[in-house]
């Protein structure tokens, strides 16, 4: 039997084992209730509540300024609807860098206000002391790398990164620093598929992929690109799953039709 078919609830050390077996590990994003109950009972591994709601939740153009507040609330939110998957939670931009008491203190505010089981940070080397004070913690750290949007500023842009030589070769260090820290699996964003193979290839623990190509031990995307809910988010690697924007768009305006033609409600609709 497939070993996420044989636990009731996903932790770190199954999606350890679920590397070692060559089993895809499915990853996506969700950041309140309804979503996030679909998502579990839909049996999807690991549900990341992602920065990426300070776009898609709040309509940033970027992840800089959701708050750690904010990803609490988001965070609790989808904890109270979940099961099975394992919940991991972005720390939001400013609150772990440079300082790694602070980022025990911001990872401990989420564990504590939010029941979830593990947080993502972006970075390697740098951060390297805030993920070490973290896990001495006992909590679970998933490392992050490649486009790491927080550092938009630094990039300029949100292009494909490590497509050179060096940039590749710090991408590789990284990688294998994050593991001997102790991370339990790294998203690998925006990098050449070849990179992303050799990567995964060369560390133990899992990778999770969104724009890295197929051989990552696992996938990630956000929910409401994947469902087609955002319109104007268009990267190569976002398969769309749906087209959730002119379904709703749709049931909106019939449903106001409806009322405007005195349609709604009917007799039975009544008391
Ligand atoms: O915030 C997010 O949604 C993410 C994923 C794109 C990996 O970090």
């Amino acid at each position: 039997m497939p070993v996420h078919k044989s636990v009731k609830k996903i932790t770190t050390h199954v999606l350890n084992e679920m590397k070692l077996k060559g089993e895809k590990i499915a990853m996506l994003t969700a950041y309140d209730y309804s979503m996030a109950r679909i998502l579990d009972e839909a049996e999807i591994d690991v549900i990341l509540v992602g920065d990426s709601a300070s776009n898609v939740m709040a309509g940033f153009d970027t992840t800089l300024p959701i708050t750690l507040d904010n990803m609490i609330y988001h965070a609790a939110s989808v904890v109270r609807a979940v099961k099975r998957a394992l919940v991991v939670v972005d720390l939001p931009f400013g609150t772990y860098q440079g300082n790694s008491k602070e980022a025990l203190a911001s990872s401990i505010r989420i564990m504590k206000e939010t029941g979830a089981s593990a947080v993502k940070l972006e970075g390697g080397q740098q951060i390297e002391e805030s993920i070490e004070r973290i896990l001495s913690a006992g909590i679970p750290v998933m490392g992050h790398l490649g486009l790491t949007p927080q550092s938009i500023h630094k990039f300029g842009t949100y292009v494909v990164r490590a497509k050179e030589e060096e940039e590749a070769r710090q991408l590789m260090d990284d990688a294998k620093l994050l593991e001997r820290a102790g991370c339990f699996a790294v998203v690998l964003e925006k990098i050449p598929a070849k990179l992303a193979e050799e990567v995964t290839n060369s560390i133990r623990i899992p990778t999770i992929g969104i724009g890295a190509g197929p051989k990552t031990d696992g996938q990630v995307l956000v929910l409401h690109d994947m469902l087609g809910i955002t319109q104007e988010f268009s990267p190569r690697f976002l398969r769309r799953y749906h087209n959730l924007y002119s379904e709703i768009k749709g049931a909106v305006q019939t449903y106001i039709s409806d009322v405007r033609t005195f349609k709604f409600p009917n007799e039975k609709e009544q008391y």
